[in-house]
C-alpha cells in the first residue's frame, strides 16, 4: 500500500491537545503526517510535541527561509492526499468560508488540489452562533467535508454540541476522504448482532453472534462513501457515531426496523443472527423446581426470505452460518431466498471470532477466501458486492 500523506492543520482551540493522539493514530495506520499550526494553536500545545509525534518539523511561518523553497504555501498541498484541520476553530472556519489567506494554513487550504476535511471544535455558543452555522454551510457547499462535532461535556463547563468528534469517527472520515468512493450516493442497510427472546420476565435465549462482522462491513461501506444505516441487535461492539444506527433487540424489533428501512436502500446486507425460533412467552417468572421443564419454541418469520420474495429493487446480500456442507447450503439459500449474493462461513471458524474463512456465492459461481481478519474481509466482500451490483443495476463504478 502506498503511504498516504496528510497535512494536519492544528488551530487555536482548547481541543488542540487532542491533535497529539490523532497524530499517533494516523501514524499507526501508516499515514505520513505533516503538521501545520496557526499562531494561536501554539498557545495551546507546543510544536515540539507535535514534531516528536509526527516525526516531522512543524510548519507555521510562510515567510521564514527555513521552510522549503519559499513557496510552501502552494507546494505542500500538491503532494498531499488530504488536508485535515483538527481541531478547527470558529475563526479558522470563518476564514476558509471567505477565502482568506493570511497565514500558511489558510493559504494551503485556498491553493489546494486535494480534499479538505474540517473537524470543528468549540464552545456550544460559538458553534450554534448563526455566523458559524452560516460559515459551515458555505464550506460544505464549496465541497469541504466536515466531520462532527460531537455532543457532550465541554472544557468551559457547558454541555452540548461543539466537542471535537471522537477519534474513531474522525479516523473513518479521514479514510472516507482518501479512499475510492465505490458507493458514493448509494444507501446501504446492514443488520447485525444477535437477538434476545424472552422465556419469562427474567430469562431469555440468544445466540453467539458478536456483531463484529456487521461493524466491520458498516465501517468499510462508510469508508467507501456509502450512506450507511445499521440495525443493531445485541452486540458489545458499538457503532461509530458518524454512522446512523437503530437498536433492535429481538425478532419483532428487527422485523420492524428492517422492513421500514429496506425499501429506501440500494443494498441490504443481512449479517444479524436473528432468532429462527422464540419461546412461547410466559408471564411472570417460571418457579424453580427439581423437575425437568420443556421450553416450547415457535418458528419466527423469515425476514430476509420474505424480503427476497417480495423484493422490488434492493440488492440483497445474505450470510449463511453453517456447521457443515457450506457451499451447497449457501447455494440453496441464494436460490430459495432470491438473493444476489450469499456469504457462507462455518460457525466453528467465524462466530464470535475476529477473523474468518468465507465463501462468496452468487449467480456466477463461488469464490473461497482464506482466513483473514474481519476488517480485511469486509473490504473484499464490499468490492465484490460493488462489482456484481454495478453489473446488475448498471451502476457506474468509480473504482
Ligand atoms: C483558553 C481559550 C480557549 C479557546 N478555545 C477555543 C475553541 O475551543 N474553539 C474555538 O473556535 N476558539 C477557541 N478560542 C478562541 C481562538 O483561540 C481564537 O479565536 C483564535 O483567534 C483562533 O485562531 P486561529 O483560528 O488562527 O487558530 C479559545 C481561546 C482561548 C483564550
Amino acid at each position: 500500500m502506498l503511504t498516504k500523506k496528510i497535512l494536519l492543520g492544528v488551530t487555536g482551540s482548547i481541543a488542540a491537545y487532542k491533535a497529539a493522539e490523532l497524530i499517533r493514530l494516523l501514524r499507526k495506520d501508516g499515514y505520513f503526517v505533516q503538521v501545520i499550526m496557526t499562531k494561536s494553536a501554539k498557545e495551546f500545545i507546543t510544536p515540539l510535541t507535535l514534531q516528536a509525534l509526527s516525526g516531522n518539523p512543524v510548519l507555521e511561518n510562510m515567510w521564514g527561509p527555513d521552510e522549503g523553497n519559499g513557496m510552501e504555501h502552494i507546494n505542500l498541498s500538491r503532494t498531499a492526499d488530504l488536508i485535515l484541520i483538527a481541531p478547527a476553530s470558529a475563526n479558522f472556519i470563518a476564514k476558509i468560508a471567505n477565502g482568506l489567506a493570511d497565514d500558511l494554513l489558510t493559504n494551503l487550504c485556498l491553493a489546494r488540489k486535494c480534499p479538505l476535511l474540517v473537524a470543528p471544535a468549540m464552545n456550544i455558543e460559538m458553534f450554534s452562533n448563526s455566523s458559524t452555522q452560516r460559515n459551515l454551510a458555505t464550506i460544505k457547499k464549496d465541497g469541504v467535508h466536515v466531520s462532527g462535532p460531537d455532543h457532550g461535556d465541554q472544557a468551559c463547563g457547558d454541555f452540548g454540541m461543539g466537542r471535537l468528534i471522537n477519534y474513531e469517527s474522525l479516523m473513518l472520515d479521514i479514510k472516507r476522504s482518501t479512499s475510492g468512493l465505490l458507493f458514493k450516493g448509494k444507501k446501504i442497510l446492514i443488520s447485525t448482532g444477535a437477538t434476545v427472546e424472552k422465556i419469562d420476565d427474567a430469562r431469555a435465549i440468544t445466540n453467539l453472534s458478536s456483531g463484529f462482522m456487521g461493524l466491520c462491513l458498516a465501517n468499510a461501506a462508510y469508508e467507501f462513501g456509502a450512506d450507511v444505516t445499521v440495525i443493531k441487535g445485541v452486540s458489545s461492539h458499538s457503532i461509530p457515531s458518524c454512522i446512523k444506527s437503530i437498536d433492535a433487540r429481538n425478532h419483532n424489533e428487527m422485523h420492524e426496523a428492517i422492513t421500514s428501512n429496506v425499501r429506501g436502500a440500494d443494498i441490504y446486507i443481512s449479517v444479524a443472527a436473528i432468532s429462527d425460533y422464540k419461546p412461547i412467552s410466559n408471564d411472570g417468572k417460571i418457579k424453580k423446581s427439581n423437575s425437568k421443564i420443556t421450553l416450547n419454541l415457535m418458528p419466527t418469520q423469515d425476514i430476509l426470505g420474505s424480503i427476497g420474495r417480495e423484493n422490488g429493487n434492493t440488492f440483497l446480500v445474505g450470510f449463511a452460518a453453517e456447521s457443515s456442507n457450506l457451499i451447497s447450503n449457501a447455494k440453496k439459500k441464494l436460490k430459495s431466498k432470491n438473493l444476489d449474493i450469499v456469504i457462507g462461513n462455518l460457525i466453528s471458524q467465524s462466530m464470535g471470532k475476529s477473523s474468518a474463512e468465507i465463501i462468496i456465492v452468487d449467480n456466477e459461481g463461488e469464490k473461497i477466501l482464506p482466513e483473514a481478519p474481519k476488517p480485511e474481509l469486509s473490504k473484499i466482500i464490499l468490492r465484490h458486492i460493488h462489482k456484481t451490483f454495478s453489473k446488475e443495476k448498471s451502476y457506474e463504478p468509480i473504482s
